[in-house]
C-alpha cells in the first residue's frame, strides 16, 4: 500500500522541447523520404522534465532544478511545469543558450531514434544546486543529460545532507566517471546505458547479472535496476537477482518510457521503501506510457496506474 504521506523529490536535471516526426521508416544516408502520411509536432520533454511530470503526476511534492534559455521555449516550459504543480522557483534561465531541444523520429512500431542539442542544460554549473537544497529534499534524482560537474556536485550536496540518490543512467555515458557519484540508492540503466558502460549488452537473465556485477564494481549503488524494453526489468541487489516481466501492451511510442519508469520506482520506494513492489508499479506505468504518443504527453497519473491494476486484476479473478 502506498503511505499518503508527500515526500519531497528535488529532481536535478534536463528539459527539452522535442520535435516529434512520425516516420514509415528512417532515411538511408544521403536519401530524402517525403513523409505523406506522416505527421510532426512540438511536444515537452526531456529526460528531467518527464520525470518530474511523473512525480507530479504521482503525487509527489516535486522540485525541478533545470536551465532554459532565455526564449519563448523556456517561458513555454515553465508554466506547462507550473500547470502540473511542479515547484519551478529552482529554474535558471541562460541568457548564453537556447532552450534544449529534442529531434525524435518515431517509427511505426514505436521504436525512437533521439538526437538532443542540450543548449542551456549543458551549461548547468556546480554553483547552479545549491540553493535548490533548501527544499529539505527526501529523495536527489539525477540523469546524464546535463554537464556532468552538476550531477556530481548535485551527489555531493546530497552526500552532505545525508539526502539518499536516484540515477537515471541516460542518456548512454561510457565515459561519465561512475566513481564520482558517491553512494547511491538505485542506478538505473537501458540495455544501450548498460552495454556503454559495461560492454555487455543484457539481453537474457544471464547477461543482465553479469553487466549488473560489473556495474555495481562501477558504482557504489544499492541496487541496480536495468529497463529491458518489452521484456521488462532486472535488479540485482548484490546478492540476488530478481525479473520482473513487462506488462502485455502493443506500443504506439516507447518515448519517455526509461524516464516514466525510474521516476515512478523511485517515488514507490521513497514512499515505502519496498523496491519489488516500486519496479512492478513502474513496470505498469511505463507500460501504459507507451501506448500513448510523445514525452510528457504520454505520462499517466497514480490513479491510471492504480484503475490499470484494479482492471487486471478483476480480469485475473475472472478467468480463474
Ligand atoms: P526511452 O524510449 O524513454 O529511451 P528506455 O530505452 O530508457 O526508454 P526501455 O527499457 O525501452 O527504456 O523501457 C522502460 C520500461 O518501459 C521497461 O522497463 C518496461 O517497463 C516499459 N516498456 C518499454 N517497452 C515496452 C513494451 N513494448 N511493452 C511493455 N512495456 C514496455
Ligand atoms: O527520454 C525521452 C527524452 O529524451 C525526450 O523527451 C527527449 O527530450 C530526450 O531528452
Amino acid at each position: 500500500m502506498v503511505d499518503l504521506v508527500k515526500k519531497t523529490i528535488l529532481v536535478i536535471s534536463s528539459a527539452n522541447i522535442d520535435l516529434v516526426q512520425k516516420i514509415d521508416r528512417v532515411p538511408y544516408s544521403g536519401e530524402t523520404v517525403v513523409e505523406n502520411d506522416g505527421t510532426y509536432s512540438y511536444v515537452p520533454g526531456g529526460k528531467g522534465a518527464n520525470s518530474a511530470v511523473t512525480f507530479a503526476r504521482f503525487g509527489a511534492d516535486c522540485v525541478f532544478c533545470c536551465k532554459v534559455g532565455a526564449d519563448a521555449n523556456g517561458a513555454k516550459l515553465k508554466n506547462l511545469y507550473k500547470a502540473e504543480g511542479i515547484d519551478t522557483r529552482f529554474m535558471i534561465e541562460d541568457s548564453e543558450n537556447p532552450t534544449g531541444l529534442a529531434s525524435i523520429l518515431v517509427e511505426k512500431t514505436g521504436k525512437n531514434r533521439i538526437i538532443v542539442f542540450p543548449g542551456a542544460n549543458g551549461n548547468m554549473r556546480a554553483e547552479d544546486l545549491e540553493d535548490a537544497f533548501t527544499c529539505y529534499p527526501d529523495a536527489v534524482y539525477l540523469q546524464f543529460e546535463i554537464a556532468d560537474e552538476a550531477v556530481i556536485e548535485a551527489c555531493r550536496l546530497a552526500a552532505e545532507r545525508g539526502v539518499p540518490v536516484f540515477i537515471d543512467a541516460a542518456p548512454a555515458r561510457f565515459d561519465f566517471p561512475l566513481k564520482k557519484l558517491g553512494e547511491v540508492e538505485i542506478f538505473s540503466p537501458n540495455e544501450t546505458e548498460c552495454r556503454a558502460f559495461t560492454g555487455i549488452t543484457p539481453s537474457n537473465e544471464e547477461s543482465a547479472l553479469k553487466a549488473a556485477i560489473r556495474l555495481r564494481n562501477m558504482v557504489n549503488a544499492k541496487y541496480i535496476v536495468i529497463k529491458m524494453g518489452e521484456k521488462g526489468a532486472f535488479m540485482f541487489d548484490g546478492s540476488e537477482y530478481f525479473v520482473y516481466p513487462a506488462e502485455n501492451v502493443v506500443p504506439v511510442d516507447t518515448t519517455a518510457a526509461g524516464d516514466v519508469f525510474t521516476a515512478v520506482m523511485t517515488y514507490s520506494y521513497v514512499q515505502n521503501g519496498n523496491i519489488h513492489s516500486a519496479i512492478r508499479m513502474a513496470n505498469v506505468a511505463a507500460s501504459i506510457s507507451v501506448t500513448r504518443a510523445g514525452a510528457s504527453t504520454s505520462i499517466p497519473t497514480l490513479a491510471e496506474v492504480l484503475e490499470y491494476r484494479r482492471a487486471a486484476e478483476e480480469k485475473e479473478s475472472a478467468a480463474e
